[in-house]
Formats: structure tokens, C-alpha cells, sequence
């Protein structure tokens, strides 16, 4: 059984959390490795002469979803459903809300949000509102902020009273053993999980993250309340600034981000040596491979992007190309994790050097700088030129 929490979260006016925790999930939206889990997180508002729903869960959790509604109010009694994202993860609870409500309740989403709902579930009567509108429900002013990208299309954020209901804007991975950010430890341990999230659901909206967090500047958030991991009561400005910092590539001064492949330890003879220089320069190097013993998560590799100051990464030659696992390594962090950082390749053949090239074209059109591709046959490095590749790489970091 998921863990379920419902929790009063404020009282004037009356909010209630509504989380339950997957654990069960291996991989969000079938890519991205998270062991540490995911919770969805919905809200319930009641007010006088009406009872308002955001947002809800996955539809496997559907059961659990109205049991836990049910302890807080009988789902007929509910007058307003509001609809921040159509993605599964949020709506797939929805369907069955509105059949134990009798679809007694207005349903309310971007104009967006609204084509969509018909298309997933064939729900149609739905009330499209518009950037900035501000509707009265219960003596209360609800406003429907759109946050498009953030993380589909459809994506708006609500806002009541001083409190922000996120959705996917301020969300993060992981099953937080608390609800709130008041305890500073679980906050520390929580947010590299919402690194996490940033880069590999949102990261290839990056602008977006920039233009929504201004955009939400101007409002005055005292809560922000969204729909994956830890609410933000105490200080949810810090929240919004770590989304900013990611998406802006704001590093650690000594973290350098290493990836590579070795089939039979030849690339891995060229990267020690790598390491070790960089070691004793003084930088903090965090480094994945994939080798006949180890796989790296690529989730946890993306994570690990926004922070560094430079990558290095090390590559076999396969079939005249990067070697498969590389290659998708490359291709993810282009897409997701595009920064101004620079970057630096070593890379190992056989018989015929032929990757320098496919490199660069694999780096053409991102932000990334290209440093130096030094190549090695077999094993043997040539250490002078690893050397002054290192140096034009720290030059860089200047
Ligand atoms: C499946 C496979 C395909 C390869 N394809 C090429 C190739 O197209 N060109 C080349 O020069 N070397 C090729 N090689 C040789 C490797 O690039 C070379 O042995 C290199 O040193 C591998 O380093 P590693 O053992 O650390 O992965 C291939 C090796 C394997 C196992
Ligand atoms: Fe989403
Ligand atoms: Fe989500």
C-alpha cells in the first residue's frame, strides 16, 4: 500500500494536502531512473458555499484517491475541479472524480488544457480560462496564471490568498519524509532531487523556467504548493530561486562533471590518468562510466550538468561512431542539460580515428564550448598533449 498523506495545510482559508507516495515507479514517464520515488500531490479548498479540487493523482491510484477525498468531504460536495496540467500524472484520477461527483462540479483549465482533456478522456464540458483571469468562487478570488511549457502546452499555475498551486512548477522527486520545508536536513537531502526533476522533465524548456519565474516575481507568493514533493511554506522564494540557478547553469567552482565508456579498460587507462591530473588540480569530480560491470543512470547523470563547471568525457570508437550508451548519454544532455560550460573529449580507437568529427557535429548547434577532442590508439595516451588539453580546458574556467 502507497503511503497516503492528508494533511491541513492552511486554515484561513481552509487548504488540505492530498499526497501519496510512489514508490513503485521505476522510471518517470518511462525514461528517467528514480528510485527515490515520486509523490502527486493534490489539493482540496474549502470555502463557503464551495468546495475546490486541484489537481489529482495517476490514474492507478484512482481507489486510493477518493477513499482519501472521502475522509475530507463527500466528492458530490465538491463545486469546482481546477485542471493546472493535463498530464497523467496529475489527471488520471480525474474521470473517476467526476463519476463519484456526478459531474456535478465545474471543471476549469487552460483553454489548452481543454482541448486536451477531451482528447485523453472525452471530457467536454470544461470552462477555458485565460492568462491572468481572476474568477470569484466561494467569497474567495482565484487567479489562473499560464506558465506554458512549464511543462506542457497546457500548463497554468492557480493562485489564492498569497498561496501558489504549482502543479509541475516547484515540483521535485523523491518521497520527502516530512510535507513541508520547515526542517532545514530534509530540505538539503531534497533538493537535488528537484535538480533532478528540473533537468530531466523541464530541461529542455529552459527559457521557460527563466520567463515563468519572472512572470511569478510579481505575484505575492507566501506558500507554493505543487504537485510533486515538499510544499513550500516557510520560504518558497528559495524554491523559485533553486529553479532559476538550475536553469541558468549556476556551478560549483570546483565540480567537474566526468562520463565515460570502456569496454575492455583502454578508454579507462586514458581517463584515470585524466582523473588524476584533475585531481590534483584540486577539482571535485563526480564521475559516471558504463563498463562490463557498470551502468550510470543517465537521470543522475542530467542531474549533475547544471552545477559543474566543465564536462570531460571519454568515448570508444563503435563501428566508426561514439559507442551506443555515449551516444545517448550525449544526445540527452544536448537536449536536456544545454549550458554554456566547456567541454572536453578523449577518445579511443582501434584502427581508424573517426569520432572527432561526429563530436563536433553532436555539439554544433548547443551552447556548449568545445574544448579539445585528443585521440589515443589502444590505450597509450599522449600525456603532453592530455596535459595541454587540460590546461586550455582550465583556461576555460578562468
Ligand atoms: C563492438 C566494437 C566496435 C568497434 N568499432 C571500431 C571502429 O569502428 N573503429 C575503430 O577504430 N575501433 C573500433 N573498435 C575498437 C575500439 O574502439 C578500441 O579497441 C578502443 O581501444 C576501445 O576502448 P575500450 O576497450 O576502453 O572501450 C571497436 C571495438 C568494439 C568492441
Ligand atoms: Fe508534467
Ligand atoms: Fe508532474
Amino acid at each position: 500500500m502507497a503511503k497516503v498523506w492528508i494533511e491541513r495545510i492552511f486554515t484561513d482559508p481552509e487548504v488540505y494536502l492530498l499526497r501519496i507516495d510512489d514508490e513503485k515507479i521505476k522510471y518517470f514517464e518511462a525514461s528517467w531512473d528514480i528510485p527515490e520515488g515520486i509523490s502527486y500531490n493534490a489539493y482540496l479548498v474549502k470555502l463557503n458555499g464551495a468546495n475546490v479540487l486541484i489537481d489529482g493523482w495517476k490514474e492507478s491510484y484512482s481507489n486510493d484517491f477518493l477513499k482519501a477525498l472521502s475522509n475530507l468531504i463527500d466528492p458530490k460536495d465538491i463545486t469546482h475541479i481546477i485542471v493546472n496540467h493535463t498530464e497523467p500524472d496529475h489527471s488520471g484520477t480525474l474521470p473517476g472524480i467526476l463519476n463519484a461527483n456526478k459531474n456535478r462540479a465545474k471543471v476549469i483549465a487552460s483553454n489548452f488544457a481543454k482541448k486536451l482533456l477531451e482528447s485523453f478522456y472525452n471530457i467536454t464540458n470544461v470552462e477555458a480560462v485565460s492568462d491572468n483571469q481572476q474568477m470569484q468562487i466561494g467569497e474567495k478570488t482565484f487567479r489562473f496564471v499560464m506558465t506554458p511549457w512549464l511543462h506542457w502546452p497546457d500548463t497554468m499555475v492557480t493562485y489564492l490568498d498569497g498561496v501558489l498551486f504549482g502543479c509541475d512548477v516547484g515540483g521535485g522527486y523523491s518521497l520527502p519524509s516530512a510535507i513541508d520545508d520547515s526542517d532545514e536536513r530534509t530540505v538539503e537531502e531534497y533538493l537535488p532531487y528537484v535538480t533532478k526533476y528540473i533537468v530531466t522533465v523541464i530541461g529542455h524548456y529552459k527559457g521557460y523556467i527563466l520567463e515563468g519565474a519572472k512572470k511569478l516575481s510579481s505575484l505575492d507568493i507566501k506558500a507554493l504548493l505543487p504537485g510533486h514533493g515538499l510544499i513550500w511554506k516557510k520560504d518558497p522564494q528559495r524554491l523559485l530561486q533553486h529553479y532559476v540557478n538550475v536553469a541558468n547553469g549556476v556551478a560549483q567552482k570546483r565540480k567537474i562533471l566526468v562520463v565515460y565508456d570502456s569496454m575492455y579498460g583502454f578508454v579507462e587507462n586514458v581517463m584515470n590518468k585524466v582523473l588524476d591530473t584533475l585531481r590534483e588540480k584540486g577539482f571535485n569530480l563526480v564521475v559516471y562510466r558504463f563498463t562490463d560491470q557498470h551502468d550510470s543512470p543517465v537521470s543522475e547523470i542530467l542531474k549533475d550538468v547544471p552545477d559543474s563547471r566543465a564536462l570531460v568525457f571519454g568515448v570508444s570508437t563503435y563501428e566508426a561512431d561514439i559507442h551506443p550508451k555515449m551516444r545517448y548519454v550525449l544526445y540527452e544532455i544536448m537536449d536536456k542539460a544545454n549550458y554554456e560550460k566547456p567541454v572536453l573529449f578523449f577518445g579511443v580507437h582501434g584502427w581508424a580515428a573517426s569520432v572527432e568529427l561526429t563530436v563536433k557535429k553532436i555539439l554544433k548547434d548547443s551552447k556548449f564550448k568545445f574544448v579539445s577532442f585528443v585521440e589515443t590508439k589502444g590505450g597509450k595516451i599522449d600525456e603532453e598533449k592530455m596535459k595541454q588539453a587540460i590546461e586550455a580546458l582550465l583556461k576555460e574556467l578562468e
